[in-house]
């Protein structure tokens, strides 16, 4: 920046006798700025714009006065700052921020308003720690709840995920911020994720996994993208040639940059000739521990350069990455007129405690809640007090503030007892068989003491950031829950069946005990105000309104990823022979690690709907304070496609937020679709005893599945269904149409 301002201030001195470079010029258009730059740099340039310099940034043009590109995670609020050339922390004193809630609490909301005060409230906070690229959204598609990374995410609908992402990045890139969309794509487990090859069928490509990116580019104008750390047609997302040059740059249009993840680049060629335009984070330690490997060495640095000097990559390849590159910066670091941001404001805070609110899924009341105050209350569970934005890999926090759920019920209540229960160890890298037995036992048995003498006991559980749980790198080993809560819980009804279970989680887990629970509360990792929007919720000053991005259900083998063994999930060694494969390579991972994503389209909901597996909680579900009535649905031409519409009442004597949701199936097709998808929602206010009339469009493309044949998108004509609904399988209205031929 300081470069920047120099040159200005030479040029604004001289500029009798020189005119402004076009480059620097700002009120000159983008693309003219660009090519202008372009024009000016030697090839040694251009290939420095192409790589890492430090562990979260790359190289401008100094020469040019073109500035850094500064990085940082993401998605949740801005990490920490990392040393130039290795994953410590620095340790600086200005760093710690908001924690905003986790995107899979974002997607719960179902509010694009939500998702639009997230981005904006994120952005001001990158803009204030000089960020020029926020590494997220996530909008990878929840595929199976073992997935370590899910709390990352949207959930498991592309169209759910893609219309929260787009108001997210449209107000995070006002603050001169980029986002950088990831995982693209297919990167939907952590287990074996640097090599697994994933195996999917063209067309639950285009109808599931890519619908999301798609949106986030097109729709939210994404400036950057981060390739996925696995392979996809046996080759490697960061330099994929279908998937980067043939759909994102081509079908798409994207006219950003790709950037790896960290660590996502393997081979010089690939990534030189395969739309790879930044590579970050290869090697483990650069320059420090690992002198070989200097930022020079990257795949993108001199390997590079010198394939350029043989004459085996065309100029217009290099180019178009230095222009990709350039285009970024412009946005970003160059943009004369971005904020400066603020962090840890009231705003913020207010931000993220709405958006909390708002994402609290009511999953089971038999009316003990919202919970009446004078009772004498017992909190039992270590996420009550752990500070959950600890650990979980590149999304971990340093909070400036955080409220937990026992200070907040503390707060709220006056008299509230507390129990741990269970103990899980160390943030991140603690394992629970570190913890002796006998301390579990007696945690456990404490607390059931105590429940004995309470009027109600609140259990906050769940998972936590941990690996093998929500964590990065990782997958979950179970989908019961871990650290011995399903027994811990069973004892506590025992001795008090009152019980009140908000647990706080990032995915879907078994609840063997929920019959005999009389209240569930669902919550994702709420951040800085979690435990405020939890106490809220339970006290009923807030009315919840959350509805689940993912199904949750009953036992894992319901979920369409894990009916058909390991081939579909987490894969297998597709290495030739024994030989080639003892134990796989050097750490034990298979050395050809494959996986067959044999459920196809039907992920989520479309598997329980379809394959009639009921889930215990469906997609969509959630429950209020008040009840809505849903009126006659109708639905009628409108001349481009269908409008329907239902009356929706709020009967009940507190106001709240309904989420209305429209599906569409089609009756007969040439092909196997799912008996509904996602075509519409609208969460809306209603005051007790207020009506209102929510309307869908329908139009021929929400008619369409993808056609591997022809590869394009075909609605074959004939009878369909329109389903509005208050959840996936809650539907109020079923509407009957047909496209004529
Ligand atoms: C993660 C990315 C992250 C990057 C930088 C990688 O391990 O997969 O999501 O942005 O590290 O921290």
């Amino acid at each position: 920046m300081k470069f920047l301002l120099l040159s200005l201030s030479l040029l604004t001195a001289s500029s009798a006798v020189t005119q402004t470079p076009i480059y620097l010029d700002v009120n000159a258009p983008l693309e003219d700025r660009v090519e202008d730059a372009l024009s000016r740099m030697t090839t040694k340039e251009k290939v420095a714009l192409s790589h890492a310099q430090s562990k979260f940034s790359s190289a401008g043009c100094e020469r040019l006065g073109i500035p850094e590109l500064w990085m940082s995670d993401g998605p949740h609020g801005v990490r920490a700052e990392i040393n130039w050339n290795d994953w410590g922390y620095s340790n600086w004193g200005s760093d710690s921020v908001t924690a905003f809630p986790a995107l899979t609490a974002l997607a719960a909301t179902w509010n694009p308003e939500m998702a639009a005060l997230y981005g904006k409230s994120v952005g001001e906070e990158a803009r204030y720690r000089e960020k020029d690229v926020l590494l997220g959204p996530g909008v990878n598609i929840y595929r199976t709840p073992m997935n370590g990374r899910n709390f990352e995410y949207m959930g498991e609908d592309p169209y759910l995920a893609g219309v929260m992402a787009v108001p997210y990045i449209q107000e995070l890139q006002k603050n001169g911020v980029a986002a950088c969309v990831k995982h693209f794509a297919l990167n939907d487990q952590e287990q074996w994720r640097g090599a697994v090859n994933v195996n999917v069928s063209d067309r639950a490509l285009y109808e599931i996994y890519l619908p999301a990116f798609k949106r986030a580019v097109q729709d939210g104008g994404a400036w950057s993208i981060m390739g996925a750390y696995n392979r996809i047609w046996n080759q490697h997302c960061c330099h994929n040639e279908r998937l980067l040059d043939d759909i994102l740059k081509g079908e798409w249009g994207f006219d950003g940059a790709v950037i790896t993840d960290w660590g996502g680049c393997h081979d010089t060629r690939e990534a030189a000739l395969n739309g790879l335009d930044i590579e970050m984070g290869s090697f483990t330690n650069g320059l420090t521990s690992e002198a070989d490997f200097g930022f020079n060495d990257y795949y993108l640095a001199d390997p590079y350069y010198n394939l350029i000097e043989a004459g085996e990559v065309n100029d217009s390849i290099v180019n178009d990455k230095a222009r990709r590159v350039l285009r970024l910066i412009f946005r970003t670091a160059m943009d004369q007129s971005k904020p400066f941001g603020n962090k840890c404001t009231p705003e913020h805070y207010a931000a993220a405690k709405q958006i909390g609110d708002e994402s609290i899924v009511l999953l089971k009341n038999n009316g003990i809640l919202p919970l009446a105050p004078g009772k004498r209350i017992l909190v039992v569970g270590e996420n009550a007090t752990r500070r959950l934005t600890d650990g979980g890999g590149s999304s971990e926090l340093k909070v400036k503030d955080y409220i937990s759920p026992l200070q907040a019920i503390t707060e709220a209540y006056g008299n509230v007892d507390y129990a741990m229960g269970y103990k899980s160890g160390r943030p991140m890298y603690g394992r629970a068989d570190e913890i002796p037995q006998a301390v579990q036992d007696s945690l456990r048995a404490q607390a059931v003491a105590k429940a004995a003498n309470a009027d109600v006991v609140i259990f906050v559980g769940g998972l936590n950031k941990n690996s093998f749980q929500d964590c990065e790198a990782t997958d979950r080993q179970s989908y019961n829950l871990p650290f011995g809560q399903d027994q811990l819980i069973e004892e506590l009804l025992a001795v008090n069946p009152n019980m009140i279970i908000a647990n706080i989680s990032g995915n879907a887990y078994a609840m063997p005990w929920i019959d005999k629970v009389p209240a569930v509360l669902h919550s994702s990792y709420l951040g800085t105000m979690g435990g405020a929007s939890m106490a809220d919720v339970i006290s009923g000053k807030v009315n919840p309104s959350g509805k689940l991005p993912y199904s949750i259900p009953v036992k894992l083998e319901d979920c369409g990823a894990h009916a058909f063994g390991e081939k579909s999930y987490p894969g297998y060694d597709a290495a030739p022979s024994a030989e080639e494969r003892p134990g796989g390579d050097v750490y034990g991972n298979p050395v050809d690690p494959q996986q067959d994503y044999m459920e196809d389209i039907l992920v989520g909901y479309r598997w329980h709907d379809t394959k009639k597996i009921p889930a215990l909680f469906p997609f969509g579900y959630g429950m209020s304070y008040t009840t809505y009535d849903y009126g006659k649905g109708s639905i009628a031409e409108n001349g481009s496609g269908w409008t329907v519409s239902v009356p929706v009442t709020n009967v009940g004597n507190v106001a709240g937020q309904e989420i209305v949701q429209l599906y569409v199936g089609d009756d007969k097709a040439s092909v196997l679709r799912p008996v509904k998808e996602l075509k519409g929602f609208e969460k809306i206010a209603l005051a007790p005893g207020e009506t209102k009339i929510v309307s869908f469009d329908i139009t021929m493309d929400d008619l369409k599945f993808y056609d591997e044949a022809s590869k394009s998108w075909v609605a074959e004509p004939g009878k369909f269904k329109a389903y509005v609904g208050a959840s996936s399988t809650d539907i109020r209205s079923t509407l009957p149409f047909e496209l004529k031929k």
